[in-house]
């Protein structure tokens, strides 16, 4: 009988995630849980982030619209660690992503292209490296671009909304050269990366 009750309990434990409704509408939810499972997070900063409370616009650092989507994103200077996930490419509604003064690594994922009304993206005083991806360009909405301080390398775009944004936007990565010259320098060639 023991054995029985041992075994039914393991079989609950096995079936309980498929007959607990998932979260599956909040595909935001989800992006932003990919964030926390990325990060280290020292300063237990996003440790309201639960995923089984199904609306995100309740957890910190995190402002919605009337429509419950996900318009800003302000976690600057909370020591995160790690990289940053391609899903924030999700938060299709987000008007600013502030990451700025944290200790993040790895490349700017090019899915960040997908934010289609995005205004405010600053990533600085990182510590993100590889190319800023071509694909940002397309964001036509973008106002402030901030990603100096930083170890990212190659050549900075210009095309798109990248071709308002001064130096000021790129300073201190000793690796990163640029503005491309229009037809000169190849972006995927240029600058040691
Ligand atoms: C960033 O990470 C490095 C290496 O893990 C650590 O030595 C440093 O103290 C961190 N800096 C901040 C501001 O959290
Ligand atoms: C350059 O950026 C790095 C990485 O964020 C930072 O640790 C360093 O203090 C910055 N240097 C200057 C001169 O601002």
């Amino acid at each position: 009988m023991a054995i029985y009750t041992f075994s039914f309990f393991h079989l609950l434990l096995a079936i309980l995630p498929l007959m607990v409704p998932h979260a599956t509408a909040n595909l935001e939810g989800d992006a932003l849980f990919a964030l926390r499972r990325a990060v280290k997070d020292p300063g237990l900063k996003l440790q309201s982030w639960d995923p089984t409370l199904v609306d995100p616009c309740t957890w910190f650092h995190v402002t919605c619209d009337s429509d419950n989507r996900i318009t800003r994103l302000e976690l600057y200077m909370n020591e995160l660690m790690g990289p940053i996930p391609k899903e924030l490419g999700n938060l299709k509604s987000l008007l600013s992503l502030d990451l700025y003064h944290n200790n993040l690594t790895g490349s700017i994922p090019s899915s960040l292209s997908k934010l289609s009304n995005l205004k405010f993206l600053r990533l600085n005083g990182n510590r993100l490296s590889g190319r800023i991806p071509r694909e940002l360009t397309k964001l036509g909405s973008l106002k402030i671009l901030d990603v100096s301080n930083n170890d990212l390398c190659g050549t900075i775009p210009t095309a798109g909304s990248f071709s308002k944004f001064t130096e000021e936007s790129y300073m201190n990565n000793s690796r990163l050269e640029g503005p491309e010259l229009m037809g000169f320098v190849r972006y995927d060639a240029g600058g040691s990366c």
